[in-house]
């Protein structure tokens, strides 16, 4: 039935309008069952005799157009009446409308197309096809405009004109059942403020910033305009600030029908934490008329933590919000400005905390399948996975396109699956490729066109790449993902020999080049790596520069203390402050408690003093930053190019939290949490901390807290896992299903 299906289209474009399509159907018998699959180059929404169907938005999500995209099935026998009527409508969404950077457009297809078909079983047994092809009818529709970056346009005063018959399109992708996670709605939140700014604005603050949409109930006059704006932050003055959204609109306009209307986008959503009333019919804002309605992909959520300090409690908040505004089918770096787009580094970075707090292995089935379709043949991986630039290509940078080596091993660890672990080997083997491929030494990877230590604040106050040496950093990650080939490789039972060597020449090669007497060599100048902004003198001497060496193990024994000594000099140096950008603060902490510093991770966890993770907390955010210092301390912005307020990169110190100061970590020998290393590190400055996790195996607890000097502990232990107790005192112990106490 698939196969009898047509893409359609409309016989004029509908430019940025949402035309439906649409099919009357009077069924020739008693219906047992009936079952409709959708798809779109666009996003699409289905209704049938006028109900929405489905739990799903934003449909069919975002993948690979050229590859794949996926189509949906809903059973829809329920809603088939003597006279049904099937209606699509079909917005540009990502396929077809600005996406990139909002000056580039048409990524996939200038137009947009559907595809439906549905199976109607009949009581006696038989069956009847409906198809889409040319007898569906085109209508436009109250949607006159939508686009993701810019917002939507309803118009219930719209006449809805028959456009004529859909035309076959020629789309040339392949149809796969939904392979991700569903995006839904899934909670809403009632404005906690109706604020007039000094500049006279209308603002309804929602109290906490997210994605998706504003949803109103109202009824005016046919014809009163509603216009809305969004926004995250309000500038020092008070007044709604959008700069930092760069060319996105996030303009919503609604107009009303006279009657009861409800108001929301289709096709578009936005990020934001306040919106705007430009224009607004009614004297005062009935706040029960709106809703932010917060939309995501369905994860289930997997991990909770709470402790004795209200602004680690805020940390933590600011980075389950920040996973819930960007896993939106894709793991993207942002919700709101003119980018959404699936940086592989930024996922790289934070994949280990988001498989603590919530369960993403289905959704990152999905989107590494994408970025294994998306491999070059030489093995590249880009920095935008699905890659949407026209022209301008992303780059092939280290650190992001290791993406294709750290989330396998990452899912493999949380969530055990070996056949996963083994379709993605292939694309982490070609990763790994690519990078002893590219010259001009076999075993480093000099030059390229590098993000660097993205944002860290040692490149300099206005720079977006920071200080570390790119070669280094690229020859270090080299380095780490091979490791991860042959760890990955052991647990597969392949031969590995060959990953091996290629291991211990780019080490040898890495340490003659980048160090010297057990420290980084003093610096060179990195090949040919030109930098996004301003001109940054790359060094080799840097806080990234030491924890990559210490993290990735590109040691000698003997070194060890200097290498620790110095970065924890740096740290000192500099104020009790990391310097580190997307690149080196995953690690920082891991570092220096694996290195007999775990009370300066707690300084640095606890610092105020940008560049910090409690910053931010202090000036208000309920999203991770993506800039340490997004809002300076004199309440001004950071360069709007680059500063949005819901990033979650940063976010990966949870990692930390939970695996080293809760101590639960799960072993690569049994993996899924089956077996862990449950090794917490209390100290005071939390008071107490609790956290728990539910594992494919159960739910595991950790908890600690200080009565005096003495801390005491809690551990759950579900049936079927084996935990390794190591207490800080030395003490271990091996604790199978229960619930212990200790002190000590
Ligand atoms: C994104 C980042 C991304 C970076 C590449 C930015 O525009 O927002 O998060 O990783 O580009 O360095």
């Amino acid at each position: 039935m698939k196969s009898a299906a047509k893409w359609i289209t409309s016989p004029r474009n509908a430019g940025e309008a949402a035309f439906t399509y649409r099919k009357d159907f009077v069924p020739a018998k008693a219906v047992k069952k009936a079952t409709l699959c959708a798809s779109a180059i666009g996003v699409y929404a289905l209704w049938i005799n006028g109900t929405r169907v489905g739990k799903g938005v934003l449909t069919p999500g975002w993948t690979s157009y050229a590859h794949r995209v996926q189509y949906q099935t809903y059973d829809v026998t329920d809603l088939l009446t003597a006279n049904t009527r099937i209606e699509l409508g079909v917005g540009q969404g990502w396929a077809v409308g600005y996406i990139g950077y909002a000056n580039t457009n048409h990524f996939f297809d200038d137009k947009v197309s559907l595809i439906a078909w549905m199976d109607v079983l009949y009581e006696d047994g038989t069956h009847e096809a409906i198809v889409t092809d040319e007898s569906w009818e085109v209508y436009t529709s109250e949607v006159t405009s939508s686009e993701i970056y810019h917002g939507e346009t309803v118009d219930k005063t719209a006449p809805i004109e028959r456009v004529g018959n859909a035309i076959p399109s020629d789309v040339k992708t392949k149809l796969v059942p939904q392979v991700g996670e569903w995006i839904t709605e899934q909670e809403r939140l009632a404005p906690v403020e109706v604020i007039r700014t000094p500049k006279g604005e209308l603002v309804l603050d929602f109290g906490q910033n997210l994605t998706g949409y504003v949803e109103i109930r109202i009824k005016g006059k046919r014809g009163d305009r509603i216009v809305m704006r969004h926004a995250e932050v309000l500038d020092q003055d008070g007044n709604f600030y959008a700069a930092n959204m760069r060319a996105a609109k996030n303009r919503n306009v609604y107009v009303l029908s006279g009657g009861e209307d409800l108001f929301k986008p289709t096709y578009s959503f936005q990020g934001f934490r306040y919106v705007r009333l430009s224009q607004y019919p009614f004297e005062t804002v009935d706040v029960n008329n709106f809703r932010a309605v917060v939309v995501h992909s369905e994860l289930k959520r997997t991990g909770w933590f709470h402790c004795g300090n209200e602004k680690i409690n805020q940390l933590y908040h600011n980075i389950i919000w920040g996973q819930k505004s960007n896993y939106l089918d894709v793991p993207t770096d942002c919700p709101q400005r003119d980018e959404r787009l699936g940086w592989t580094g930024d996922a790289q970075v934070f994949c280990r905390t988001a498989a603590i707090n919530f369960d993403v292995e289905r959704f990152f089935r999905k989107w590494m399948g994408d970025v294994a379709l998306e491999q070059g043949k030489d093995g590249h991986v880009l920095g935008v996975v699905p890659n949407c630039f026209h022209g301008y290509s992303t780059r092939i940078s280290a650190a992001w396109g290791d993406a294709a080596c750290v989330i396998p091993w990452q899912l493999y660890l949380a969530y055990g699956d070996r056949g996963l672990l083994k379709k993605q080997f292939p694309m982490m083997k070609k990763w790994v490729g690519y990078m002893h491929s590219v010259g001009p030494e076999e075993f480093l990877w000099l030059g390229g066109r590098h993000y660097g230590d993205w944002l860290a604040i040692d490149g300099g106050e206005d720079a977006c790449e920071g200080a570390t040496s790119k070669d280094l950093i690229a020859s270090a990650f080299f380095a780490y993902s091979t490791q991860l080939v042959i760890q990955a490789g052991e647990v597969l039972g392949e031969d590995v020999s060959e990953y091996r060597e290629l291991y211990q020449n780019v080490r040898a090669a890495f340490r003659g080049r980048f160090m010297k007497d057990g420290l980084p060599a003093p610096n060179s100048i990195d090949a040919d790596s030109p930098t996004l902004s301003l001109q940054v003198q790359s060094r080799q001497m840097t806080q990234t520069a030491l924890v990559l060496i210490l993290y990735f193990g590109l040691y000698e024994a003997s070194e060890r203390q200097g290498l620790v000594d110095a970065l924890v000099d740096m740290i000192r140096e500099n104020g009790t402050r990391m310097a580190t950008g997307f690149v080196g603060t995953p690690y920082i902490l891991h570092v220096l408690s694996e290195h007999g510093h775990t009370d300066l991770a707690y300084e640095l966890l606890m610092q105020e003093k940008s560049p910090s993770w409690l910053y931010s907390v202090n000036h208000g955010a309920t999203t991770m930053w993506e800039h340490w210092n997004g809002i300076k301390d004199d309440g001004s912005f950071w360069r709007p190019a680059m500063n949005s307020f819901n990033h979650y990169a940063y976010g990966a110190v949870f990692d930390w939290i939970f695996g080293v100061s809760c101590g639960i970590r799960p072993i690569a020998e049994a993996p899924a949490y089956k077996e862990i290393l449950l090794a917490p590190s209390p100290n005071k400055c939390l008071g107490f901390a609790d956290t728990s996790i539910a594992s494919r195996h159960g739910l595991i607890r950790s908890h600690w807290y200080y009565k005096g000097d003495t801390v005491y502990y809690e551990f759950e232990i579900p049936c079927g896992v084996t935990a390794h107790l190591r207490l800080p005192s030395g003490y271990t112990e091996t604790l199978t299903a229960g619930i212990y106490h200790f002190a000590e």
